[in-house]
């Protein structure tokens, strides 16, 4: 596909962040962005700040993507209302920190419907919308781009429920992709290293040890330089034209990925240390 401008695209989460830029990239090629989030205000800002932008336009919807009901409803609704659906970006996430014996059942049932349930119920909605469109003139007849994350190629410790339902992402997308060729639909899954947005500052209910601002702490001594969520658009807008599998994100997160692939003792090694390392953190309060 040369240029991917979608008429009407649909991205959860996409108030703030690395949502927020994939609908200003909707939006500056020309499209409708349906922001659907569970914050508001922000959506409604930000549809509002997009808008003004242009040239395109953009909406806030509510949505919690933990109900697959209710993100079944949106997508049919944003179809009949439109006549079509080009982009599904299933992206809304939140983040997990700390050391397993300290996760809850609670944290773990949130973190499979967010991050997990809620991807597959988008994209098993638009794939129902996008079977019925036709592809013309080599395009798909839509796309579906699930937000992963590098957290689900590499064995990420210390933060298992994201870790967990990351991977889950990466699978099911690239499961699925295949089926969905069939139906002249394009699944991509997006693996962005760290990036600066208000995620790394926002961990989910927090458990016993964590110490606030360690999060964005220990991923700056990972990766110093933040991608930021523009960037992470920009490539991501380019895989799907490319029709990558996985479209990986930055520098430290193509190394690690590599690095997976061709010497996976290494990256293994590598997150050991990292274990160890935070684990020694958390118990000084750093
Ligand atoms: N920031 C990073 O370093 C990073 C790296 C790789 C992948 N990701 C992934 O990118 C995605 C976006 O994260 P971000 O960094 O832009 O975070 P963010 O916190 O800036 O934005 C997340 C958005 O999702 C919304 N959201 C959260 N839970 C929701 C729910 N249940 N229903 C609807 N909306 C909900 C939030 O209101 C917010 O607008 C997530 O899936 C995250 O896991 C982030």
């Amino acid at each position: 596909m040369e240029h991917f401008a979608p008429r009407v695209g649909i991205v959860t989460g996409g108030a703030h962040g690395i949502g927020r830029a994939l609908a200003a990239e909707v939006v500056a090629r020309g499209g409708l962005a349906v922001l659907a989030d569970r914050d508001d205000e922000g959506a409604r800002t930000t549809a509002a700040e997009l808008t003004a932008l242009g040239p395109g336009r953009a909406v806030a919807e509510h949505l919690d993507v933990a109900d697959s009901a209710a993100v079944q409803a949106l997508v049919e609704k944003v179809a009949a209302e439109h006549g079509r659906l080009d982009l599904m970006a299933n992206n809304a996430g939140i983040l997990f920190s700390g050391p397993l014996e300290e996760f809850t059942d609670h944290h773990w049932s949130t973190a499979i419907d967010v991050n997990l349930r809620g991807v597959v119920a988008g994209t098993r909605a638009a794939y129902a919308v996008m079977a019925q469109q036709e592809s013309r003139r080599g395009r798909p007849a839509g796309v579906i781009l699930n937000t992963g994350s590098l957290a689900g190629l590499i064995p990420a410790p210390r933060m298992a429920p994201y870790t967990s339902t990351k991977w889950a992402v990466v699978g099911f997308s690239q499961a699925v992709r295949h089926e969905a060729a069939s139906h002249g639909i394009q699944v991509n899954v997006l693996c962005p290293g760290y990036v600066d947005t208000k995620l790394i500052d926002e961990v989910f209910e927090p458990t016993a040890s964590y110490v606030r601002g360690s999060f964005r702490r220990n991923t700056k001594a990972l990766q110093p330089r933040l991608l930021t969520p523009e960037v992470v658009a920009r490539k991501a807008f380019s895989g799907i034209e490319k029709d990558k599998p996985v479209i990986i994100v930055g520098g430290f997160a193509h190394l690690s990925a590599r690095a997976m692939g061709v010497a996976p003792a290494v990256v293994r090694a590598g997150s050991r240390l990292q274990a160890i390392r935070e684990e020694r953190q958390s118990r000084k309060g750093a």
